[in-house]
């Protein structure tokens, strides 16, 4: 398997999802404040892996805190990771599990401390997999056999500790025998799909095709499509789903054709303090992201621009919500505070 993050002794070591496919280089983040570069530059990203790379953040900034004003410098820290992007929950729930362990070993002597936080983060990184893993279970059967799955952005091992949501569920369905092939959206303007979809698709000798993003409507209407699959960087409380830019588009278009649109994520991006979509905070992104594609002006100087990172997909579109803990269906408000009670 490809490996996303992991812990090396001193850093944080990630694979750099801006040189991909080009270049499989890792890069080395040997300080809380190089973590949190690597999530706001998008070296790591997707909703999972930025909540690995947070709790590993928060690990490597207290072992080099001043023990004289520990409190304080972890108060910082965490700020400073959870400044870094707004909308994929699990930054926050990272973040707060860290914060959690910390104030229940904070009597202990800070050499135990930093070990305690250290064996939580990579805690974290482990339990991903294996939550992915299960998603991936719970969702194989919903995966029609003979046809196409689309998907959008980039739900696999790299947005995640390993195995991946989206993409978890279309590695299941091969794994059981399913005949299946994805069509995988480029993802404008990031190009996760075309650079790192594809790329992590080939990897694993599942067929992939590449679609631009305006193709999908002309390959839901055609027949081909037996379901989409996407991830999710935050769902409220009723199902209304956040996740990347253009989603929303699909989900309208997957419904007006009859094809299931399914959202496969852990319970982790669950955010039930919030009753709907409305009160997802939506990041919105450079506009060189939209002026230049690699460093190429495509726009004329001087053109505004618009760069939402995100957009909220509202419930009625959503067919199942697949998690680790099962598959939840409308009504949403019902069916999700069931499983995260489980
Ligand atoms: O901006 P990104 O690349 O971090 O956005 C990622 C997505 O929108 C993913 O679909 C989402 O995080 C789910 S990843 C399992």
């Amino acid at each position: 398997m490809i490996e996303t993050i992991r812990w090396d002794g001193d850093a944080v070591v990630m694979i750099d999802q801006t040189r991909l496919p080009a270049e499989e280089n890792y890069v080395r983040c040997a300080s809380y404040l190089e973590v949190a570069d690597a999530i706001r530059r998008m070296i790591i990203r997707g909703a999972p892996a930025i909540g690995v790379a947070a709790a590993m953040g928060v690990a490597i900034g207290v072992a080099q805190a001043r023990p004289e004003s520990l409190d304080e410098d972890f108060e910082r820290i965490c700020a400073e990771l959870a400044a870094t992007r707004p909308t994929a929950v699990n930054l926050f729930w990272g973040i707060d599990r860290m914060k959690r362990v910390y104030r229940a070993h904070r009597h202990l002597p800070f050499g135990q401390l930093r070990d305690r936080l250290i064996a939580e983060a990579k805690l974290v990184r482990e339990e991903d997999i294996a939550i992915n893993e299960a998603i991936g279970k719970n969702g194989a059967s919903l995966v029609p056999d003979g046809k196409t799955v689309l998907t959008h952005c980039n739900a696999g091992t790299l947005a995640t500790a390993g195995y991946g949501t989206a993409l978890g569920v279309i590695r299941a369905a091969v794994e059981a025998g399913r005949k299946i092939d994805v069509f995988a959206d480029e993802t404008r303007p990031f190009l996760q799909g075309a650079r790192l979809t594809v790329w992590e698709l080939q990897h694993d000798g599942i067929a992939a095709t590449l679609i631009t993003d305006n193709m999908a409507g002309h390959f839901l209407k055609s027949g081909r499509i037996g379901c989409v699959v996407v991830g999710a960087d935050r769902i409220a409380a009723n199902g209304d789903v956040a996740n990347k830019i253009g989603t929303y588009g699909v989900a309208v278009l997957a419904k007006e054709n009859n094809v299931p649109f399914y959202v496969a994520a852990p319970i982790s991006t669950l955010d039930l303090s919030i009753p709907d979509g409305g009160h997802i905070p939506i990041e919105e992104r450079a506009a060189s992201e939209v002026t230049h594609v690699f460093g190429v002006r495509v726009a004329p100087e001087g053109t505004a621009v618009c760069n939402p990172a995100f957009d909220v997909t509202p419930n009625r579109y959503v067919t199942a919500i697949i998690t680790e803990r099962g598959v939840a269906r409308t009504p949403y408000l019902e069916s999700l505070a069931a499983l995260t009670a489980k």
